[in-house]
């Protein structure tokens, strides 16, 4: 997009140098029109740069002051196909900034860039996933995918609490089936990888070797897996189907059994059936010839002490690679601002009322494991003092998905300064895990 712009710009310098040229030669009065001609033609073209590197800064005041609060007026389904397909098709900004070396993480021994992700549910088709690393993303995880296509539940579906910052969506995995996101992020790779090779000379066996699904340096892509509507409540298999289909164009794949807007997901609530849904989908994934991404366990912000006890041990046990903590929830947490009632709607809440219990989730997981399963810290985050409090409790990462629809495309970069601001020098991956350190 960059470059389209100033080979524009450049043009209409040209355009400018050449018509003041050319109507030099007819006199002084003339020259002197023809300058204030030519002074207004650059100052034109300057002004129209500068208003397109402003709006194509994900940064600028702009998406979140204007563009969100039109999009805001339409219908929240509509407004968030529309960002999707404004996205998918390259209208959209960028982050310009360079991530500092402060904010690296570790994941399964990969550097991440940055610790702010993109959470599950914005691109479950897995059809802006570029664009989505353009706004800033360390991670960007798309789905839930399902092995099936399925239309997910009747509209509407999506509704915005405005004076709680919250959203409630029973969406129900709405999504095009794993063939066609497979598709999709199989061509995607490929793509990437061909243009790497000829740049950098390396085949591209060799780059698909070493090279991160994401096709990018430092950042990760996470594909969501989503059970079938029509599949029983005790079955695993449209998990172990789905790593089948996606995992090798994936850096890490999540097993999704805490959607609150299906009701066949048993490991939702039977420790029993979840402890079989992961061990099938570990097996699976070491089953798998060349490639074996991580796999990661998302769970919901309702759980007891106990179960958090009971999860956290079949996650060792069946040593899985990381918990993403947490989904919705489907309570509605007190003192929710609420003047339209939109929160009796049905479905999983989101946002900032999510916040206190997936930080607490995120805390007792990471006392629970001892801190050796990397946890993904998700619910409510909108600032870079959430992002800490959950990399304290410690949270390896964090993801975000509700702050972005309220405050625009900038969340990763501003997130990303504002942490530069509190860590003070500090490395973020320091402070990770600090709360049980007793610090
Ligand atoms: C509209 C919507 C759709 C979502 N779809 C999915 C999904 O398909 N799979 C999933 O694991 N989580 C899904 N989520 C949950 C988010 O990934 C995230 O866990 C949750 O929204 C909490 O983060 P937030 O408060 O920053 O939004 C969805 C959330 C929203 C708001």
């Amino acid at each position: 997009m960059f470059r389209i712009g100033a080979n524009r710009l450049r043009g209409a310098a040209a355009a400018t140098a050449a018509g003041a040229g050319g109507r030099r030669a007819f006199g002084t009065g003339r020259v002197l029109s023809t300058g204030r001609a030519a002074a207004a033609a650059a100052a034109t073209a300057a002004a129209c740069g500068l208003g397109y590197l402003y709006v194509t800064d994900a940064s600028a005041g702009v998406h979140r002051y204007v563009a969100g609060p039109v999009l805001r007026l339409l219908d929240p389904e509509d407004a968030h196909d529309a960002a999707v397909w404004l996205l998918r098709h390259g209208v959209c900004p960028a982050d310009r900034g360079a991530d500092d070396a402060l904010l690296e993480t570790e994941l399964w021994g990969r550097r991440v860039a940055n610790p702010v992700g993109l959470a599950a549910g914005f691109d479950k088709n897995a059809v802006a996933v570029d664009a989505l690393f353009g706004l800033g993303f360390g991670a960007v995880e798309v789905g839930s995918i399902t092995p099936q296509p399925q239309a997910g539940n009747a509209r509407p579906r999506l509704f915005r609490i405005d004076d709680s910052a919250a959203v409630v969506n029973r969406m129900g995995l709405n999504n095009d089936g794993a063939e066609a996101c497979a598709d999709r992020l199989r061509s995607r790779f490929w793509r990437l990888l061909a243009a790497q090779s000829r740049a950098q000379g390396e085949t591209v066996a060799e780059l698909a070797r070493s090279t991160n699904r994401s096709g990018r340096a430092g950042r990760l892509l996470g594909v969501n897996l989503g059970k079938n509507k029509a599949a029983g409540a005790d079955s695993f298999d449209d998990y172990v189907s789905g790593l089948q289909q996606l995992g090798a164009y994936a850096d890490y794949v999540v097993i999704n059994v805490s959607c609150p807007n299906v009701t066949n997901i048993a490991a939702n609530a039977d420790v029993a059936v979840l402890e079989q849904t992961v061990a099938a989908v570990v097996r699976a994934r070491n089953a798998m010839p060349d490639y074996r991404p991580p796999v990661v366990l998302k769970i919901g912000p309702d759980n007891s002490a106990d179960q958090l006890r009971l999860i956290a041990q079949l996650a060792t046990d069946c040593a899985v690679d990381g918990i993403i903590a947490a989904n919705t929830t489907p309570a509605r947490p007190p003192g929710l601002a609420d003047p339209a009632g939109v929160a009796r709607e049905q479905g999983g809440l989101s946002g900032a009322p999510l916040r206190a219990r997936a930080l607490e989730t995120t805390r007792q997981m990471y006392r629970l494991t001892g801190g050796r399963i990397p946890i993904i810290g998700c619910g409510g985050i909108s600032s870079a003092e959430d992002a800490l409090a959950f990399a304290r409790a410690g949270a390896s990462m964090v993801q975000i998905y509700t702050s972005m629809v309220y405050d625009g495309p900038g969340k990763a970069r501003e997130i990303k300064d504002d942490l530069m601001r509190l860590l003070k020098g500090r490395r973020w991956a320091d402070v990770v895990g600090e709360e049980a350190r007793g610090k």
